[in-house]
């Protein structure tokens, strides 16, 4: 299928480029390059572009023959939402929009969309389902909330199909170390305790060790990318005419900050430092997915269920890529 990725040159759409490529589909990026890495992707896969242009948007999608969107580009900081939400409304909420209708203009019928655990807030009962209560408590989550009811409202006026994936937190890099998480702030628990290892961060803060789980440090569900991957691959090829669907993705394994940390030092091979700090206002003790639905509908079931085989996966393109893919000239 020919599917034009928003946010392609990013993390988790590079990752899902890359597989939809080896999988017999016929992906593109479309990326503005804020935050992704050109070299993530083959260079003739990337067309560089701002999807508030609506008009470029809708010109890339019928220059490649789009069939499917895959919605990845986003803003998705939480703290720099909350001291700058005018920029999170307009990329996330605004950007969404624009996609919307770039596809409307093109006559692309699908789209698979990247939400995220953030739209359930912290008083959600675990295991999260399609079903727990959505209640976001920054505006991040609030703004992808807001996207994922607009592309239900768009798909319901306009015949659109879709699907949402509301992810846990996305982990790993490809498994030959060949490519993997480079940001220009990296703010995800298992690369900055890599960095630490490698020398380049002093200590890892490990923010709280009095909450109510099972050694007092806040559990995540981590979820590795090529199971991403795979999910987005499956539900882009499910998508019928006007069908709609919604998927909690994650791998249904919670993992402690403590032992995320144990990981990284079975890994590397040495002790990591690191600083007990307070608790960080906003946090929920323990996020973890049931994805029996995507499991039973979809046929989707995660390979990278132990917290140890991510982390290795990690640590394989850290420590071969200490400069990640380079200088970021475009940045801005
Ligand atoms: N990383 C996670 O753990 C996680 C968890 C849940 C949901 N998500 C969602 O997954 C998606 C991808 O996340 P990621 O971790 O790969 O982030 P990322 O920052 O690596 O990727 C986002 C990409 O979007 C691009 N982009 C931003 N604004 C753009 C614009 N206006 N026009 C065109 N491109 C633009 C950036 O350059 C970047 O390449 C996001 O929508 C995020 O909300 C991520």
């Amino acid at each position: 299928m020919k599917i034009v990725l928003t946010g392609g040159a990013g993390y988790i759409g590079s990752a899902c480029l890359r597989w939809l490529l080896d999988h017999g589909h016929d992906p593109i990026a479309f990326d503005d390059l804020s935050e992704g890495n050109p070299p993530s992707v083959p260079a003739d896969r990337l067309v560089v572009g701002d999807i508030l242009d609506t008009e470029a948007m809708a010109e890339a999608l019928r220059r490649h023959r789009a069939e499917a969107v895959m919605h990845f580009a986003a803003l998705a900081i939480v703290p720099d939402s909350v001291k700058d939400p005018d920029n999170y409304y307009r990329v996330n909420v605004l950007g969404t929009k624009s996609v919307l209708d770039a596809m409307r203009r093109a006559n692309v019928p699908r789209i698979v969309f990247s939400s995220t655990c953030a739209t359930y807030g912290t008083r959600a009962e675990m295991p999260l389902t399609e079903q727990s209560p959505q209640a976001p408590e920054h505006p991040y989550g609030t703004t992808k909330l807001a996207a994922e009811r607009m592309i239900q409202d768009y798909a319901s006026a306009y015949g659109l199909g879709y699907a949402i994936l509301r992810y846990f937190n996305a982990a790993g890099a490809d498994p030959d170390g060949s490519h993997g998480e480079d940001r220009r702030h990296e703010t995800h628990l298992i690369p900055l305790t890599l960095q630490v290892a490698a020398g380049r961060r002093p200590r890892l803060l490990i923010y709280g060790d009095d909450w109510p789980t099972r050694d007092g440090t806040c559990v995540r569900d981590y979820i590795h990318t090529a199971d991403l991957a795979d999910a987005h691959q499956k539900a882009v090829e499910a998508i019928g005419p006007g069908d709609g669907r919604v998927y909690v993705l994650g791998s249904g394994h919670g993992a402690t900050v403590l032992e995320v940390v144990t990981a990284c030092e079975e890994v590397v091979g040495r002790p990591i430092p690191v600083e007990r700090t307070g608790r960080r206002p906003g946090d929920p003790p323990t996020l973890i997915a049931d994805p029996s639905k995507i499991a039973s509908e979809l046929g989707w079931s995660p390979r990278y269920t132990d917290i140890r085989a991510i982390v290795e996966t990690a640590w394989r393109w850290l420590s071969t890529h200490p400069e990640g893919y380079g200088p970021k000239p475009g940045r801005h």
